[in-house]
């Protein structure tokens, strides 16, 4: 039994019947992260001179994201027959105590959101972008801390002086109660992936990349270490959030009638990077990636020097996004999560 489980009976409570029904009709998903799950709001950024959109605009799902091609929300959203609202954000941290770091989730997609809740289309009086948002056909999902956790970030000891995998951490809840205030009640947390695997941290003896523009000077390093330090960080991270849900949501009482899942994203992949033919195309890869990219902004292919195999047959577009195949296993395994079947969800 997962010690996850064991805490719950004491607490007298099994996650799976506790709380809200999984099985309504969805027909919102709204989406806050980074470039894993970011569908064109960077996008918009870049081709508007760095201006955000403004509130009560739709940002069309994009087909080419930096999985290389479709990213989890949309292939998920069709499946069920919902619409996402996407507010991630490629490069995007939890808080902003990196410098110059892209918009994050505390301080732009949050924000972004409520704007976009309070917004009334001046013609009508009404708000015209959110036209169906009820707090049973509703789902917000956050999927957070690659970058926190990565280069440039904890990783490289580059965080201020004095902040902690503990501030980050502490970012995570806050953002659900702002969603809770505009009346959501059905959330689902995503794990941090074994970044470890992902080829810009695995270490050179793993196969890992070397000196690549997001790391330029990654084999200046012990990349074994790195590796090592990785694993510890998202190892840690990982367990503090599936404690820390049902600490806030069953002790702390923080949420009171909402669902919460945990989608455990990270056995997912792990699960696909131990045994890759069982689903990716032949000759199935799972430590290579496909595209190396000339800068690390970019989305697609395109000036890419990319590999003679299919995109299908590696777990890894580039050296730090997953394939639009991993996607498509992701979205199905979120669906399986939103009606409480899947072995990768935990449910309060
Ligand atoms: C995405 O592809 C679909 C067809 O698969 C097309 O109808 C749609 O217009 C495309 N969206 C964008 C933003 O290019
Ligand atoms: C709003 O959602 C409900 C189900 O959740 C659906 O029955 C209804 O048709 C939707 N209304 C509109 C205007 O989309
Ligand atoms: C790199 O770090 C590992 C783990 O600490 C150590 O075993 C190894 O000797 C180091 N390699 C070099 C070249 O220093
Ligand atoms: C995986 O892909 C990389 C990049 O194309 C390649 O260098 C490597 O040999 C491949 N590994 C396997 C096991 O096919």
């Amino acid at each position: 039994m997962r010690p996850l489980a064991l805490f719950a009976l004491f607490m007298g409570c099994v996650p799976s019947r506790c709380c809200g029904s999984g099985t309504s009709k969805i027909d919102n998903l709204i989406v806050f992260g980074d470039s894993y799950s970011d569908e064109g709001r960077l996008e918009y950024f870049l081709s508007h001179n760095n201006t955000p959109p403004p509130p009560g605009l739709y940002i069309p799902e994009a087909n080419v994201t930096k999985s290389g091609g479709k990213s989890w929300p949309q292939i998920a959203a069709k499946a069920i027959g919902a619409t996402t609202f996407n507010y991630a954000v490629t490069g995007a941290v939890c808080t902003d105590f990196f410098p110059d770091v892209l918009p994050s989730v505390q301080e732009y997609e949050v924000p972004a959101f409520l704007a976009d809740v309070a917004y009334k289309n001046p013609a009508t009086g009404t708000n015209t972008l959110y036209t169906n948002r009820t707090s049973s056909n509703t789902v917000y999902t956050l999927w957070i801390g690659t970058n926190d956790l990565g280069v440039n970030a904890f990783l490289t000891d580059s965080q201020p002086a004095g902040k902690t995998l503990d501030d980050f951490i502490q970012c995570v809840w806050p953002t659900f109660d702002y969603i809770y205030s505009t009346g959501g009640r059905k959330f689902v947390l995503f794990t941090e992936i074994p970044l470890n695997y992902a080829p810009l941290y695995a270490s050179l003896e793993h196969g890992g990349a070397g000196d690549v523009p997001r790391w330029p000077d990654k084999e200046a390093h012990n990349t074994t270490e790195y590796e090592q330090k990785m694993l510890e960080y998202v190892t840690l991270v990982n367990t503090v959030l599936e404690y820390g849900v049902p600490l806030q949501q069953s002790v702390k009482k923080r949420w009171p009638g909402a669902s919460f899942s945990i989608f455990n994203v990270h056995d997912l992949i792990s699960d696909i990077y131990h045994a890759p033919s069982d689903y990716l195309d032949a000759p199935a890869n799972a430590t290579g990636f496909y595209a190396e990219c000339p800068n690390s902004i970019q989305v697609g292919s395109a000036n890419c020097e990319v590999s003679p195999n299919p995109l299908s047959s590696f777990l890894w577009f580039d050296e730090l996004h997953m394939s639009p195949k991993v996607h498509e296993y992701i979205a199905s395994e979120f669906v399986n999560v939103l009606s409480q079947k899947s072995k990768y969800g935990i449910y309060y």
